[in-house]
């Protein structure tokens, strides 16, 4: 990606991108002018916290992949009846995500006053903004905006592992109690024992920011734009054969073809796209264009939003052999904790790698689908799962074309690949410390 654009979203003005045209970062007294202080919420049942009562009838989603809803986690951490911790997690783990970046570079200030009045609700005294390490450019700008703020005593920066699984939430809590980066087997959830035993609020960097504009808006504003059961504005990071990747903001229910119109179109004719990440669903761009971001929608067609991203891949591309290295890039990153992290994920690689660039028999596919079936909903962690879901796709989804390869072998675009592998970590992100 040539880095991170902030274009316009459709049927609204830009909401969390609001203020960013021309490169712009919004340091605290531009911040201030874009979107004003954040005022007190009026609330309507005594019984909650008015900023809780929001976010709920607001219908917040979390924007970290799973669209959980942002209100029940809230209530769990309040439940638990002790002094919590929030944590803001911009570790954006996912190779060719770049939202939560841009947020962190140039509107700082939203994240931080969404988690700071999540902390004031919760009746938190500690914020920690949790990066991956080696992003120093994102470091700096939440440094100059902490120092920026009158509560700047409440925030504290910490960088772990640049690893995909260092950023799953147990994963983060144990780091931040002084441990591995590596999940930790659920129950308890982090709301209810986190970071040093503590009920730890745990959000992704873009779930806060929309938290920032509840908390000075209030509800029925969320509500004007996107979907009854998904309110609300979402960043898409697309990337790939279009003419102007980037970062863009639209609301829920908008048509894929429109979002890529946004990044000024498909520049080259695509074979497909990648929807979601790389634990996502590929789909032939015919159906995908038509299809609305919506995870109601999407369902039906076994695909999700996931971390919010589209990536076309162009027609001189093989998906077969993306898919191969997104599987060895995935079983790579796996905190080998687990049988189907240790065992079930390099098998699958291999044999993926095989069928993308070797010469493999017709038993290839069953041994896919069963070892597929063995690490699925398995682990620690959703990790082995998200595998299974790319590779499921693709091998249904480019059913024709995976029979090329087991007739004829590896075809001729095999060899060259187009979507961006993280390399090999090394020091203390090898052993995610
Ligand atoms: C393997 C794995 C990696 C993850 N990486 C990230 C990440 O980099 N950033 C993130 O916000 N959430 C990540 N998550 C999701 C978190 O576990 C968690 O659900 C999320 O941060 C909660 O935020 P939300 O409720 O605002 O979506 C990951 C999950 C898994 C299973
Ligand atoms: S399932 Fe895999 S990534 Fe998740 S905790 Fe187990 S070994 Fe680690």
């Amino acid at each position: 990606m040539s880095g991170a654009t902030a274009l316009a979203g459709v049927g609204t003005g830009p909401r969390l991108l609001a203020g960013l045209g021309n490169g712009q970062r919004l340091d605290l007294a531009a911040h201030l002018e874009v979107h004003g202080p954040v005022t007190s919420l009026r609330t309507r049942r005594r019984a909650e916290h008015p900023l809780i009562e929001a976010i709920a009838e607001a219908g917040v989603r979390g924007r970290g992949g799973a669209g959980f809803p942002t209100a029940s986690k809230l209530r769990a951490v309040k439940a638990a009846g002790r002094r919590p911790v929030v944590v803001i997690n911009g570790s954006e783990g996912e190779p060719l995500s770049q939202k939560d970046t841009l947020l962190l570079l140039r509107t700082p200030h939203l994240v931080l006053d969404g988690a700071a009045a999540v902390a004031e609700a919760l009746g938190a005294k500690e914020v920690v903004v949790y990066l991956h390490r080696g992003r120093e450019a994102v470091e700096r700008s939440v440094q100059a905006a902490i120092r920026e703020r009158d509560d700047a005593s409440l925030f504290t920066l910490v960088a772990g592992p640049a690893r995909y699984v260092a950023g799953e939430s147990s994963a983060v809590a144990n780091f931040l109690s002084g441990g591995p980066a590596i999940p930790t087997t659920t129950p308890p959830r982090v709301s209810e024992r986190g970071v040093g035993g503590r009920p730890t609020m745990l959000s992704n960097a873009e779930t806060y920011a929309h938290i920032g504009l509840v908390a000075r808006h209030g509800p029925e504003w969320f509500r004007t734009v996107g979907t009854a059961s998904e309110p609300g504005t979402l960043l898409l990071t697309i990337t790939g054969a279009v003419q102007a990747p980037g970062v863009v903001e639209v609301p829920f229910g908008t048509l894929i073809s429109t979002a890529l119109e946004l990044a000024g179109g498909v520049s080259d004719a695509s074979v497909g796209y990648l929807l979601g990440g790389y634990a996502g669903t590929w789909m032939r761009p015919e159906i995908a264009n038509d299809l609305a971001l919506a995870s109601m929608v999407m369902r039906e067609r076994r695909a999700g939003i996931g971390v919010g991203l589209i990536a076309v891949l162009p027609q001189a591309a093989c998906v077969l052999a993306e898919t191969a290295n997104i599987m060895r890039w995935l079983a790579n990153e796996s905190a080998r904790q687990c049988g189907p992290c240790l065992n079930g994920l390099p098998a699958i690689a291999e044999a993926t790698e095989a069928l993308a660039t070797g010469r493999v028999d017709e038993f290839v596919l069953g041994k896919l689908e069963r070892w597929a079936r063995m690490v699925e909903g398995r682990g620690s962690c959703h990790h082995p799962g998200g595998a299974v879901q790319t590779l499921r796709s693709a091998l249904d989804t480019f059913a024709d074309h995976t029979n090329q390869h087991l007739m004829s072998g590896p075809c001729s675009q095999a060899h060259r690949t187009w979507l961006a592998i993280p390399a090999v970590p090394t020091g203390p992100d090898a052993d995610f410390r």
